[in-house]
């Protein structure tokens, strides 16, 4: 198969784990007898510093002319800091999740037993965890009306639904619930907000298409309760982008990692892979940062052109270097091994997955590659 691959690393460890990314596709490339091309393009900071622009025209044509979308990290405490400016990197993701209309965003959340013991949870509620969260990402209050009055004392952020854009990712998410455990519980705050109001109508009437999934539907509170309490007993979520946005980050704290849960942003024609996580300004440089989330990114990229075969051999080679305990220090505080040396691993044993020995321990160490 042929691809052509947008690959936007943006700000702080976003290019980090890019790079590993593109290694492991590389070597799906290689093994698979595949040929992608990548074309790598400006996004976030690191495009407002050079064009003024969070997302300049040309990323955006990259990115429309490209199969698919690659995507590393946004945001630097230099903005987030700065409230007065007018313009800032997230901005750059906005337009490109409007401009693809990326408007379903898929976040899987497992919990991996290798590593369930970093889980802040009780054991036994998180071992089974297999969910996933159907996100609505191009509507509601991130893309409503804004304002600031012109004293700068009172602001105001609209939150707009209309059916059809209910209607599109529900039944995507009711879809996925009929391929999976057939449970889809819609998230929301219909005893106080309108828009949920309209979700639940909308929802509602969508499920009596799919009569074999069950629709329970759980105010925003307490689906932050009961996905901590039992994480377990949730098949699909869906929800709205802000609500969809909480719940996600809560997600990767069940996982034990925030770096370890990918995500996938689909719409009309358009798609888009990328971690869940932050650009984690702190690590930028340091080759600490764990490459999982952007590796298991790639898996769904493969997921979606149907690539299955080569799905599982990324995700087997990330579940070897869990048993093999090649990760970064997030994940064994005692860990001397960088994002560069787990990407390496991982790739590697994507090509040979017999090949473990081929680490010399000598070389381990932060920032140096030991793969010989
Ligand atoms: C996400 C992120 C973004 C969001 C930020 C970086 C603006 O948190 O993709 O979950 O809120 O959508
Ligand atoms: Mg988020």
């Amino acid at each position: 198969m042929y691809l052509n691959i947008a690959v936007l690393g943006g700000d702080g460890i976003g290019p980090e784990v890019m790079a590993q990314s593109v290694k492991c596709l590389q070597a799906i490339e290689h093994n698979f007898g595949h040929t992608f091309s990548f074309t790598k393009a400006d996004i976030g900071a690191v495009a407002i510093k050079k064009t003024g622009e969070p997302l300049p025209e040309k990323t955006l044509k990259i990115c429309k002319n490209s199969d698919a979308i690659l995507f590393g990290a946004i945001g630097t405490p230099e903005y987030d800091q700065n409230p007065e400016s007018k313009i800032w990197p997230e901005q750059g993701l906005f337009k490109l999740r409007e401009e693809l209309n990326l408007f379903a965003n898929i976040r899987p959340v497992k919990v991996f037993p290798a590593l369930a013991k970093l889980s802040p949870l009780n054991k036994k509620n998180i071992l089974d965890t297999d969910l996933v969260i159907y996100r609505e990402l191009t509507g509601g209050i991130y893309f409503g009306n804004k304002k600031v009055s012109d004293d700068q004392t009172k602001a105001l952020d609209t939150c707009e639904y209309s059916e059809k854009e209910i209607s599109r990712i529900a039944h995507l998410a009711f879809k996925a619930a009929k391929s999976r455990r057939k449970k889809l519980t819609l998230v929301d705050k219909a005893n106080i907000l309108e828009t949920s109001r309209l979700w639940r109508r909308v929802v509602s009437n969508i499920a009596t298409s799919y009569p074999e999934v069950t629709l329970n539907c759980m105010f925003m509170d307490n689906a932050a309760v009961n996905m901590i309490l039992h994480p377990n007993e949730f098949d699909v979520i869906l929800a709205d982008n802000m609500f969809g946005d909480i719940l996600s980050d809560q997600g990767s704290a069940i996982s034990g990692s925030v770096g370890l849960l990918p995500s996938s942003s689909v719409g009309l024609g358009h798609a888009m892979f990328e971690p869940i996580h932050g650009s984690y300004p702190q690590a930028k440089g340091k080759n600490i940062a764990n490459p999982i989330a952007s590796i298991l990114s790639v898996a769904m990229l493969l997921q979606h052109f149907d690539l299955e075969e080569e799905a599982n051999a990324v995700i087997t080679a990330v579940l070897k270097s869990f048993s093999k305990k090649i990760v970064t220090p997030d994940i064994l505080g005692s860990s001397k091994y960088g994002t560069d040396y787990v990407g390496d691993f991982i790739a590697n044993n994507i090509t040979d997955d017999t090949d473990d020995l081929n680490i010399n321990d000598e070389n381990i160490g932060l920032g140096k590659s030991t793969i010989i």
